[in-house]
């Protein structure tokens, strides 16, 4: 299966890493290419630099927005063509990071990247807000974990999105547990009770009927 990844910073670097290293074909897209570049080098013929972002859902099956919350709603309008019927993955949280390094949160507490995003996306693209909860560091160091693996929790509202996010989480070396519809993503961001975790199947099922 093949998965475009737009964004190959530090996070899609890292996705894109997992992804590869389970099986799966990329298309890879950043602001000027060359992270996508270097990141293609880096993974091999598994990955290839697409030509700009709309070039990258070429054919892709799915693909992962791994970009700051702050440029999200322009790359959406600039790829929102090819974004009907495709999985949209989207591990955004939101914050905003200025030239200093300060981060700081985008949305009013109660309000989700997730709730914001799906607003942006055209109908009948299947958003799953996953990927997001761990730092990228972190996402590499836990991924198949053994004897138990790692959960990466996930949310949608879109049964196919959901399966096709199962899938991905388990290419990259995780195990899915889905947190509930787009209004429960909040809990996977910054933020919520299950951001920053790494915990196995039987911790995430009670953390997830705990709430
Ligand atoms: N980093 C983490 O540990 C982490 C953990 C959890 C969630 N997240 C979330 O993941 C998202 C990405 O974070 P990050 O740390 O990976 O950010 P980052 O390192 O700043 O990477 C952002 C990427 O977006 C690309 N980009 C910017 N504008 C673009 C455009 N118009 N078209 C295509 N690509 C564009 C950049 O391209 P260039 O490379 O060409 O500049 C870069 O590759 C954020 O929303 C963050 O909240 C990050």
């Amino acid at each position: 299966m093949t998965t475009a990844i737009i964004g190959t910073g530090g996070l899609g670097s890292a996705v894109a890493r997992r992804l590869a290293s389970g099986g799966e074909t990329l298309r890879l897209s950043s602001a000027d290419n060359k992270s996508a570049r270097t990141l293609a080098a880096q993974i091999g013929p598994a990955a290839v630099v697409a030509v700009d972002n709309r070039d990258a859902l070429q054919s892709a099956d799915g693909v992962v927005l791994a970009l700051r919350f702050t440029v999200l709603k322009g790359v959406i309008q600039q790829i929102t063509d090819s974004l009907a019927g495709k999985v949209v993955v989207v591990p955004s949280n939101p914050l905003s990071i200025d030239a200093h390094g300060n981060v700081s949160r985008v949305l009013p507490e109660g309000q989700s990247s997730g709730e914001v995003v799906g607003g942006w996306l055209p109908a009948g693209a299947r958003l799953a807000m996953a990927f997001g909860t761990m730092s990228a560091d972190l996402l590499e160091s836990a991924s198949n974990r053994s004897p138990e693996p790692a959960v990466q929790f996930y949310a949608t509202d879109d049964d196919q999105a959901g399966k096709e996010v199962e899938r991905l989480i388990r290419t990259a070396g995780f195990e899915p547990v889905k947190v509930g519809g787009i209004e429960q993503s909040g809990r996977l961001e910054v933020g919520g009770d299950l951001h920053d975790l790494v915990v196995g199947l039987a911790e995430a099922r009670s953390l997830i009927g705990g709430a």
